[in-house]
C-alpha cells in the first residue's frame, strides 16, 4: 500500500494551492467573517475591499483594463450556465462542438428538448481538434451562439481560438462563449484582444483558488443581451424589488463566497510572480515527458495530440487487459497516484476517441506544482501495470 500522495487530478481541481490561499481564506472566515457590499461598518468595508481586489486581479490576468466586465459565480458549471441560460432563446439555433463538457452540452440539450432550440455538435477529429470545415457548414446568419471548449479536459487538445473568431465573425455575429475551464491559469489567455463575448471558468482550477469560485467575463457588447440567472439581494438599490441592470450587481444577488474570493486573489498572485509564460512551459515540459515515457509501453494507448505543445498538462490513456476504473485503482492503492478515470464529463469526446464502450480511459493533469519526479512515477507505474496485463 502506498503512502505518499502524487496528485494527478489537477483537471478536477488543483492541489495544493499556494499556502497564501489557505491562509486568505482563514484570516476571511476568522478575522472579517462579514458580509460585503451590504453594510458601511468597518469591517463590512473591508469585505467589500477584498471583493473588489479579487476582481481586479481576475481583469489582470485576463488582461482587461475594466474589472467590472468580471462577474464572479460559484464554479465553471455555474458561470457557464449564467452565459449560456443568459443568451439563449426559444427557437434558437446554437452550435457546440464534441469537445465540450457537459456543463455546456447539458443546458444546450435542455434547451433543444423543452425550447426548441436548434442544436449543431461540430465533431472533432481524432485528436480532440474542432473540425473547421464542419464549423463553416453549420454557422447561419440568425446563430445565437456558438460555445466551444478551449482546452479539452479529456486529452487537453488547444482549439485555435483566433481561427475560429475569425471564422464566426465572417458569417455571423453570433455570441461567442469560450469555456476556458482547464486553460485560464495555464497559459495566457486575452479575450478582449481575441474578440470574445464571454469567458467562463472555475476560480478553484488553473487560477489556484478554492472550490466555490467562478468567473464570467462579459464584453461591452453583450451586457444587455444576457439575462440573470438568478436575481435577488444584492444589497444595491434596495429600494426597488427590480434586479439591478447594472454590472456586476445584475448578476451578483445573494452573499458571495467571499472568503473563497480572498484566497482565489492570493491565487493569482502566485501566478503573477511566477508567470503564466513560466507556468505553461513547465506544463508542456511535464506532458512531453510523460507522453514521451509511455508512448512506446506496450499495450499502452495514449490520446489527443502527439505534440505537447498543442495541449494543455492534461494526457488521457488506456492500457490493453484493464479497465480504466481498474488502472485508477492499482495506481491509487499501490503507488499512490491520484488520477480520474472514466468519462469526464465529455461525452461527446469519448465518442469520438471510441472509449465509451471501454468505460472511458484514465486521466493524468498537472498543474504548476507537480514535479518531473512525479511524473517519472506515473511513468514507472504505467509501465509495470501494462507488463502485467
Ligand atoms: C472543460 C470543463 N468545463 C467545465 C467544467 C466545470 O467546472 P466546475 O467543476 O468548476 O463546475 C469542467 C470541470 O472539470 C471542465 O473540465
Amino acid at each position: 500500500m502506498a503512502t505518499k500522495r502524487i496528485y494527478l487530478d489537477n483537471a478536477a481541481t488543483t492541489w495544493p494551492k499556494p499556502p497564501a490561499v489557505y491562509e486568505a481564506v482563514e484570516a476571511y472566515q476568522r478575522n472579517l467573517g462579514c458580509s460585503p457590499g451590504r453594510s458601511t461598518y468597518r469591517d463590512a468595508m473591508e469585505a467589500d475591499r477584498v471583493v473588489a481586489e479579487a476582481r481586479r486581479a481576475v481583469a489582470r490576468c485576463l488582461g482587461l483594463s475594466d474589472p467590472h466586465r468580471i462577474v464572479f459565480g460559484f464554479n465553471g458549471t455555474d458561470v457557464l450556465n449564467m452565459a449560456i441560460r443568459g443568451v439563449v432563446r426559444p427557437g434558437d439555433h446554437v452550435i457546440t462542438t464534441a469537445a465540450d463538457h457537459n456543463s455546456v452540452l447539458r443546458p444546450l440539450r435542455f434547451y433543444e428538448e423543452y425550447h426548441h432550440v436548434q442544436v449543431d455538435r461540430i465533431p472533432c477529429d481524432p485528436r480532440g481538434f474542432v473540425i473547421l470545415e464542419e464549423l463553416e457548414k453549420a454557422l447561419r446568419p440568425e446563430t445565437r451562439l456558438v460555445a466551444v471548449n478551449h482546452a479539452s479536459n479529456v486529452v487537453g487538445t488547444l482549439q485555435p481560438l483566433e481561427e475560429i473568431v475569425k471564422l464566426v465573425r465572417r458569417h455571423c455575429e453570433a455570441i461567442i462563449l469560450v469555456d476556458a475551464a482547464q486553460s485560464l491559469g495555464h497559459l495566457p489567455l486575452f479575450p478582449k484582444e481575441l474578440g470574445i463575448d464571454l469567458l467562463a471558468a472555475p476560480g478553484h482550477k488553473g487560477l489556484l483558488g478554492p472550490m466555490g469560485t467562478g468567473v464570467l467575463y462579459l464584453a461591452p457588447r453583450i451586457e444587455e443581451r444576457l439575462v440573470p440567472l438568478r436575481m435577488g439581494g444584492t444589497g444595491s438599490r434596495s429600494d426597488e424589488d427590480r434586479q439591478p441592470d447594472f454590472l456586476p450587481d445584475k448578476f451578483e444577488p445573494g452573499n458571495h463566497n467571499a472568503p473563497g474570493l480572498a484566497g482565489l486573489v492570493e491565487g493569482i498572485r502566485y501566478l503573477e510572480a511566477r508567470t503564466l509564460e513560466e507556468i505553461r512551459q513547465h506544463e508542456i515540459a511535464l506532458t512531453a515527458q510523460l507522453i514521451a515515457g509511455l508512448k512506446e509501453v506496450p499495450g499502452v494507448t495514449l490520446y489527443g495530440p502527439p505534440s505537447a505543445e498543442q495541449r494543455v498538462g492534461v494526457v488521457s490513456l488506456n492500457i490493453e487487459g484493464y479497465s480504466p476504473e481498474e488502472v485508477a485503482g492499482i495506481l491509487d492503492l499501490h503507488y499512490g497516484i491520484q488520477v480520474r478515470s472514466g468519462i469526464h464529463c465529455a461525452p461527446l469526446m469519448h465518442r469520438t476517441l471510441g472509449t465509451v464502450e471501454r468505460g472511458g480511459a484514465v486521466r493524468f493533469s498537472f498543474s504548476p506544482f507537480t514535479t518531473r519526479e512525479e511524473i517519472d512515477a506515473a511513468i514507472q507505474a504505467v509501465t509495470e501495470i501494462a507488463r502485467h496485463s
